[in-house]
């Protein structure tokens, strides 16, 4: 009997997406106040600044929470129709979602509270994997829904527990 996500489970995955979104969204700011301390400078309290940095620390605090989560309550498996190669990216993609969601917070914080140049380059690196792991994801998503009909999208859209 497959487990399905719970409440929490599906309340963390989307509070997190928008959250993530925010900060692409918004992270002009935040750049433009890093160009500034690079090049020496000090930079003014600016409200999106701070968003950004408090943002981004309410993301670890909840992706901590949902790796907690996941690692006590488990996950539905895969639908047994998907290619076994399939699968496998799938698992792949949200192991390296967890370790990005995970990545991007901490190096941004060495990189802004320790001013380490280096954890600003990984930060960025970061950024683009990211951004193209969360597509592939999305691209995997519509493939379940629209061409292999598992209708996966469900899973994440109906907890099947309490909690
Ligand atoms: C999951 C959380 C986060 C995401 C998705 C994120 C995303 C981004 C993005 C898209 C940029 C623009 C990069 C560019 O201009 O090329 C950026 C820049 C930056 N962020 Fe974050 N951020 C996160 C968390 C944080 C946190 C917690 C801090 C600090 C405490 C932080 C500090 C910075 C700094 C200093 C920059 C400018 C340096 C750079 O471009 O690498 N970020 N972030
Ligand atoms: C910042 C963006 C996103 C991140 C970081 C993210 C991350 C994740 C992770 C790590 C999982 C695996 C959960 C687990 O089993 O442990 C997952 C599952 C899922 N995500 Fe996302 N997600 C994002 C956006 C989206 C979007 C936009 C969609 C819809 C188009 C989506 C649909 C799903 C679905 C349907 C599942 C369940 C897959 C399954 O049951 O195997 N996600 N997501």
């Amino acid at each position: 009997m497959p487990i399905p996500y719970t409440r929490a489970q599906i309340r963390l995955h989307w509070l997190v997406f928008i959250l993530i979104a925010l900060q692409y969204v918004l992270h002009e700011p935040m750049s433009e106040a890093w160009d500034v301390i690079e090049d020496g400078g000090s930079v003014a309290f600016d409200p999106l600044v701070f968003v950004h940095v408090a943002g981004g620390m309410l993301i670890l605090l909840l992706v901590v929470l949902r790796i907690g989560l996941r690692l006590r309550v488990g996950a539905p498996p895969l639908p047994a129709e998907e290619p076994a190669a399939m699968k496998m990216l799938a698992h792949v993609t949200h192991l390296g979602l967890y370790v990005l969601m995970i990545g991007m917070p901490v190096s941004g914080a060495v990189a802004w509270f320790g001013g380490a140049e280096a954890a600003a380059e990984a930060h960025e690196v970061m950024r683009a994997i990211l951004l193209a792991l969360v597509a592939l994801h999305v691209v995997g998503a519509l493939y379940h829904q629209f061409v292999l009909k598992t209708n996966l999208m469900n899973r994440m859209r109906t907890p099947g527990r309490a909690g």
